[in-house]
């Protein structure tokens, strides 16, 4: 085996067994997960067979669990990579291992179940955090470069110009949701700025600088709420119109995008004014600034060009079982797939909105130690966990405690999200055993990250779960 300078050393071991194991296959069934991370990993994974040389299909599920495993194992693949998930179901991937039914190489970011396997990448195992400094598909990244080192194809192929969809992946996952990527992201990063793929930028750190008016980007930043221009389209118009700046081109809005440096030098500096002048505390004021990953490579002004907007277009395809759709683009279709993902964009952004207000709307009830909420059939089971996040901070949602969300499967099951905030992680807040812990206590199954996590519970055993959801989180914190 040649040498990978993977960009994690910690995980050069791991990855060369991986790596490996892939190149004695002579088919791989590449499994992965349908969000933006998982796309995101699918894509790296799949570039890398590909330039490896391996013969491969893709498939996708929304949830590993005990059935989807078992379709899985009747394909007849010798060797199966999953990416973004298998790690939370390992004890059931081993179960088939030993069957002898598929030789499973994971790559995954997810709390591991309580059993073993051999060809296992995941930060978690070598002291990496799993829900801030890595996600599934930065581990797919790590073993697409291990495969590059040791697949003996042309060394200028060296798999770095995909640590740009690494970034997706990861800035999907909420991994820079305090202002920039950290630990073994940066890394990957480092990688993809190296090759010529990356930019990152000190600069607003306000969703959909590529593409939003300028007025619609303020107005909807809410991320730090500004009095007078968050949510007030009149006040955003009026805030930029007195302002020294040409916002307008031959009478339409400009773009973020379309602003010189020192435009967005003197659009930035008026909006902490104002923020100031309105009392919006210090502590918030630094949150609008943070870094933004540029993909050089694509379009000034698309959505594609910015690892923020990038991940939620994926995610409108992946929860919308377009998957297909979703992959094609981060292959590089420009064509008919980028036009149908733009159109579900649209959709989601709608779904979000509406879902939000859902929840201003009918609240949450508050328990000792977490609040939840439960959207029955009003929100879709797949962005619920987004909208849970999202919710968080908003009207009548505090930022102090978890929050768990339930939306209806099937006349069978419950989905259940989770999400929780860095503050509260350092405190003690593990998510994955809360939902873990409390589905299996009424007969149903989950895990995920510490500060986010989801579940599948049978219908009717909400109540039940949250008793025993508000017990754990209550011990944790
Ligand atoms: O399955 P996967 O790891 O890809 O999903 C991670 C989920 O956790 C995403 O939906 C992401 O939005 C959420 N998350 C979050 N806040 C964080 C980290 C992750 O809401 N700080
Ligand atoms: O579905 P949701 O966005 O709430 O998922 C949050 C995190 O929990 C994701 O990382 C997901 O992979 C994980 N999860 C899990 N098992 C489930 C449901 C979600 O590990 N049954
Ligand atoms: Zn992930």
């Amino acid at each position: 085996m040649a040498l990978a300078d993977v960009p994690v050393p910690k995980l050069q071991a791991r990855a060369e067994a991986c790596a490996e194991r892939l190149l004695q296959a002579d088919r791989v069934l590449l499994a992965s997960h349908i969000d933006a991370d998982g796309l995101t990993s699918a894509a790296v994974a799949s570039t890398a067979l590909e330039r490896a040389g391996l013969p491969f299909e893709t498939v996708f599920e929304k949830q590993l669990d005990a059935d989807s495993i078992a379709g899985i194992a009747e394909r007849d693949y010798d060797t199966v990579l999953f990416t973004d998930f298998g790690s939370g179901q390992l004890d059931i991937i081993a179960d088939h291992e030993q069957a002898g039914d598929f030789i499973p190489v994971i790559a995954d970011h997810h709390q591991p179940a309580d059993a073993e396997t051999e060809f296992h990448l995941n930060p978690l195992l070598e002291g990496i955090d799993g829900a801030s400094e890595m996600s599934g598909a930065g581990a797919a990244y790590v073993l697409a470069r291990a495969l590059a080192a040791n697949s003996g194809q042309d060394e200028r192929l060296d798999n770095r110009d995909l640590a740009a969809l690494a970034v997706v992946g990861a800035v999907g996952d909420m991994q820079a949701s305090d202002g920039e990527l950290h630990g073994a992201n940066e890394d990957i990063v480092a990688d993809g700025v190296e090759a010529g793929v990356l930019e990152e930028t000190k600069d607003l750190a306000v969703y959909g600088k590529q593409t939003r008016p300028l007025p619609k980007l303020l107005e909807f930043a809410s991320d730090v709420r500004i009095p007078g221009i968050t949510n007030d389209e009149r006040g955003a118009v009026s805030f930029l119109d007195d302002l020294d700046v040409e916002c307008r081109a031959d009478g339409a809005w400009k773009r973020w995008v379309d602003l010189t440096d020192d435009e967005r030098q003197t659009v930035a500096s008026a909006l902490v004014q104002h923020a100031v002048s309105r009392g919006v505390p210090a502590f918030k004021i630094d949150r609008l600034v943070g870094t933004t990953y540029v993909l050089r490579e694509e379009e000034v002004g698309t959505e594609l060009r910015d690892a923020s907007e990038f991940s939620t277009l994926l995610n409108a395809t992946a929860r919308y079982e377009r998957a297909d759709v979703g992959l094609a683009v981060c292959l590089g279709d420009r064509g008919s797939a980028y036009d149908r993902a733009k159109e579900l964009l649209r959709n989601h952004r709608r779904n979000l909105s509406e879902g939000i207000e859902w929840v201003e709307e009918h609240g949450v009830t508050t328990e000792d130690h977490l609040q939840w909420f439960d959207s029955g059939e009003e929100i879709r089971e797949t962005i619920v966990g987004i909208i849970a996040g999202m919710s968080m901070g908003a009207d009548g949602v505090s930022r102090d405690m978890p929050i768990v969300a339930f939306a209806r499967k099937n006349d069978e099951e419950t989905k259940v999200s989770g999400r929780g905030t860095g503050p509260l992680v350092s405190q003690g807040l593990d998510l994955s055993v809360v939902m873990r812990e409390a589905s299996q206590a009424v007969g149903g199954d989950g895990g995920g990250h510490d500060v986010a996590a989801g579940a599948t519970i049978p219908a009717g055993e909400e109540e039940a779960f949250i008793d025993h959801a508000d017990r754990i989180v209550g011990e944790q914190l």
